[in-house]
């Protein structure tokens, strides 16, 4: 069936909102989407019928049980990966603070390629330490001392591997071209060697849209032996998942960034996971998913997450591709679609009806005197995430007049700081930045240029 935008729309009862007498665009996506009916009352059931904490020999916490199971097993589908490597968190950022200072750890796992422990003792340690242990002790010694972040990506996977300075790490950062605002894969190949015991790096740049070739980059990581730690975050809400093709040790997403609530979801491979010697209680699981899950988990923020994957597998089973042009294989059409398969569909339906609105906007953009596009040109993998600039016009007061109009868009630099510094974009207060999501419109992107127009 053909994508129904209104069917979708349907479904979200926020974007009924009206500002100023004018219908609101939520063109704001990249910094968290609406939520569908299904996702608030997934999480108003809960907290009515099955609030407790995990764990109890009683109904309500025997529901939470389940309904906790239930969602690692949908999220698992949405991951491509296996319920016990998927677990909860806050959000992104708290997961990869915890990951972050869990690889610090002096007994680490296991390295990717290589076979040797990470880190190792070092070469130099006197009387039984380990260089660089504590703060400001300088650069550890021993063989994978050595972090590769990116230009490129969100201060949630750059400043948790920055502050593993203090305990002695090298930090190296790669760089993008400038142009087509996209990891230099050779700067990047050439920043890893014997020495590097992680490589973060983001899988979609949520400032200008980018998609990196996470799979080639993690062969490349994987080749020099570090393990790897992916920022699904952007691009969790503009395609398929599939930790197990990218082949990645660890890949973190927000289910707030796909139609669900405020929830970090972190996938760790089973083999490097079991080993990751996580800051927990020692009251608290060391089993796989709740090694990294410290804490009353946010229940309620579960039950919806559950809801938002069954949406996407929805919107699959309704306006999905099958056979050929899904490239997935199993049921051709007629045939009953398993939830993975609805969730995959779902996802390219969606980026199917969004690149095509996202080309029409860049191309209109572009042709408004004082507009700058940036990201990368037509050829390149990119979400429908389009970021630009006006001559004239501070991006600040760019978004505030649009959000005068109901016509909701972010500026600044989205936590995304180091983009904005090598593309010198601080004159201008940084990037206007539109996002489309499944729910908006032809109609709504007509509303943004006109505005953007009228303000050149
Ligand atoms: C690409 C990217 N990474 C990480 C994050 C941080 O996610 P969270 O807010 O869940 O910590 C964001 C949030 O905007 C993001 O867009």
């Amino acid at each position: 069936m053909k994508y129904d935008v209104n069917y979708i729309r349907r479904q979200f009862p926020a974007l009924s909102l009206k500002v100023n007498g004018y219908p609101a665009a939520f063109l704001d996506g990249p910094g968290g989407t609406q939520v569908p009916r299904r996702v608030i009352d997934a999480m108003v059931n809960y907290l009515l019928t099955a609030n407790a904490n995990a764990g109890g020999p009683f109904l309500t916490s025997q529901e939470s049980d389940r309904i906790i199971g239930e969602s690692r097993l949908a999220l698992a589908d949405f991951l491509g990966a296996d319920p016990e490597e998927v677990s909860f968190g806050q959000n992104t950022t708290t997961l990869m603070f915890s990951l972050a200072l869990a690889l610090a750890r002096e007994d680490g796992v296991q390295g990717a390629g290589q076979g040797d422990r990470h880190p190792v003792p070092s070469a130099g340690a006197k009387d039984g330490q380990r260089a660089g242990q504590g703060a400001g002790q300088g650069t550890r010694q021993g063989r994978r001392n050595e972090i590769l972040v990116t230009q490129l990506d969100h201060e949630a996977n750059r400043g948790p591997w920055e502050d593993l300075q203090a305990l002695g790490f090298v930090v190296k950062e790669a760089r993008i071209d400038p142009e087509t605002c996209s990891v230099d894969l050779k700067d990047f190949e050439a920043k890893l060697s014997e020495k590097t015991r992680v490589a973060a790096f983001g899988y979609a740049a949520n400032s200008v849209g980018t998609v990196s070739d996470v799979k080639e980059m993690t062969r490349l990581a994987h080749q020099a032996g570090a393990l790897t730690v992916v920022d699904a975050v952007h691009y969790a809400l503009h395609g398929p998942l599939d930790v197990k093709d990218l082949g990645v040790d660890f890949l973190l997403c927000s289910a707030y960034k796909f139609f669900g609530p405020h929830l970090g979801i972190f996938y760790g491979k089973k083999t490097v996971y079991e080993e990751l010697p996580t800051y927990r209680l020692k009251v608290q699981s060391a089993e796989i998913p709740h090694r990294i899950e410290t804490g009353t988990l946010n229940h309620e923020g579960i039950a919806g997450a559950r809801e938002a994957v069954e949406f996407i597998a929805d919107v699959g089973e309704r306006f999905g591709f099958r056979g050929e042009k899904s490239g997935m294989e199993g049921p051709g059409p007629g045939e009953p679609l398993s939830r993975r398969q609805k969730v995959v569909a779902g996802m390219q339906a969606m980026e199917a009806y969004e690149q095509p609105l996202a080309d029409y906007l860049r191309a209109e953009l572009a042709a408004i005197r004082g507009v700058k596009i940036y990201g990368p040109p037509k050829g390149y993998r990119r979400t429908s995430t389009v970021s630009f600039t006006m001559e004239k016009l501070p991006s600040g007061k760019v978004s505030a007049a649009l959000g005068e109009k109901g016509i909701f868009v972010w500026h600044g630099h989205f936590y995304a700081s180091r983009l904005i510094e090598v593309l010198e974009l601080e004159r201008y207060g940084g990037l206007v930045r539109v996002g489309l999501s499944p729910y908006n419109t032809a109609e709504e992107v007509e509303r943004l240029l006109q505005e953007v127009r009228r303000l050149s």
